[in-house]
């Protein structure tokens, strides 16, 4: 069963991935594209031909090529500008990735070339997250803490999987808030205007990972309320090595550059720099043009595919699983048990079965591809007591059938672990 206005198998066949079998002539099930997704023709096809017909260096190359490759690396941060509602393309700044997005932002934080008192931070300041987080948006935090002295802080997940929101967490003494849109294990999609609200009332920043929103609802940055939004290209049909760091465009002005090198400068002498006008500042070196593009291909086509069919998709397959995981014995969903304010991530435990054992009898005897252990995000797993989970993620090409495959899967995991 699939939704009748969303030609699910349509779409299946702009990803060549799916017309392979695996070794034996196992179908591929594949539900982890929260983990990474895979690709359609129509992103390989804008890169092969690139890189085929019109490559060169960007910005920097007085010639036809370095004038059309300039012009599409440049088109793809138009489009990806307009994808996400942002106010300016300027403000879309190109990354390796999430991670290196959000260190980005982590660096500018008590940084002593950093004279906007917004961005001082010291001891007695805070820092606040959450426990829910993804590492890349633990670890860049805790190592500002630890450089400046700051203190961090985090708001806690409640058993059903949410966030355990507290105003009061968040003080006179915050500088930054940063937390996701939607968690990478539990699904859980965060009031982050809520948060951004109460940031700011005590003048506070606030950044989100958007990795695993963007790909999947329609976001708009000011509909946010965030001052800094990060999010990856390869989970949302892109490729890997590109990411997107969005930042208001007064707050990117009054940051020092994160990476020093070729192409981010004005003017430079042997004793100090002038730096180059955003987005060119923060993207130091041979930027990932062939990626950037890529990127670009990916938001045309999930526009064209359309955002709301997308999370329309997303929510019947997400309610079709949380109904059909029920029946498995001893499964626990970790995370929200209902549609409401949940994304098409479902994480979960069997009792007394390690979730690599699962994983692995799912892969080899069902070709369902699933993703297990701690997902990058351990402290949220050590809230709930376990060391791992299984996680099946959804996505615009994925069908109810591949989620009966993977509950048939679970019923033969339980049968060889009884
Ligand atoms: N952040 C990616 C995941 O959740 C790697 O699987």
């Amino acid at each position: 069963m699939t939704s009748t206005s969303f030609d699910v198998e349509k779409i299946r066949k702009d990803f060549p991935v799916f017309s392979r079998e695996l070794p034996d002539g196992r179908p591929l099930v594949y539900l982890d594209s929260g983990n990474s997704s895979q690709k359609p023709n129509q992103v390989i096809e804008t890169m092969r031909e690139h890189l085929a017909l019109h490559y060169s260096n960007v910005g920097r190359a007085m010639h036809v090529l370095g004038a059309e490759s300039t012009d599409a690396y440049e088109g793809a941060r138009d489009k990806i500008a307009g994808f996400v509602g942002a106010p300016s393309r300027d403000e879309v700044i190109f990354t390796k990735n999430a991670s290196e997005a959000l260190n980005l932002l982590a660096y500018s934080f008590g940084n002593p070339a950093n004279t906007d008192p917004r961005f001082t931070l010291g001891p007695g300041d805070e820092i606040v997250i959450s426990e829910m987080e993804h590492h890349s948006n633990i670890v860049p935090w805790q190592l500002l803490a630890q450089r400046t002295g700051a203190t961090l802080k985090w708001f806690g997940v409640t058993d059903e999987g949410r966030l355990d929101y507290d105003p009061a967490l968040i003080t006179e003494r915050t500088k930054i808030v940063s937390i996701a849109h939607q968690s990478n294990v539990l699904g859980t999609v965060n009031p982050v205007a809520e948060v951004a609200a109460r940031a700011h009332e005590v003048g506070a920043l606030i950044a989100l990972d958007a990795s695993q929103s963007v790909p999947h609802h329609p976001v708009d940055m000011t509909e946010l309320g965030a001052d800094f939004v990060a999010f990856t290209g390869h989970k949302m049909v892109g490729p890997s090595g590109i990411g997107v760091l969005w930042g208001r465009a007064e707050l990117l002005e009054s940051m020092p550059p994160f990476l020093g090198g070729g192409e981010m400068i004005e003017a430079v002498w042997m004793d100090h720099s002038t730096y180059a006008p955003i987005p060119h500042k923060f993207e130091a070196g041979t930027p990932p043009i062939v990626e950037a593009i890529g990127l670009g291909a990916a938001v045309d086509y999930l526009t064209e595919v359309g955002l709301d069919a997308i999370e329309a998709h997303e929510r019947e397959l997400t309610a079709y699983a949380l109904e059909a995981l029920r029946e498995v014995p001893t499964l626990r969903v970790i995370g929200p048990e209902t549609l409401e304010g949940r994304g098409a991530t479902v994480s979960f435990t069997l009792e007394g079965i390690h979730p690599h054992d699962v994983g692995q009898i799912l892969d080899d005897q069902f070709g369902v591809a699933v993703r297990v252990g701690h997902h990058c995000a351990r402290p949220l797993h050590l809230r709930f007591g376990i060391p791992a989970t299984t996680r099946a993620s959804f996505y615009l090409y994925n069908t109810t059938g591949e989620i009966d495959a993977l509950v048939r899967g679970l019923h033969h995991v339980q049968k060889v672990f009884a």
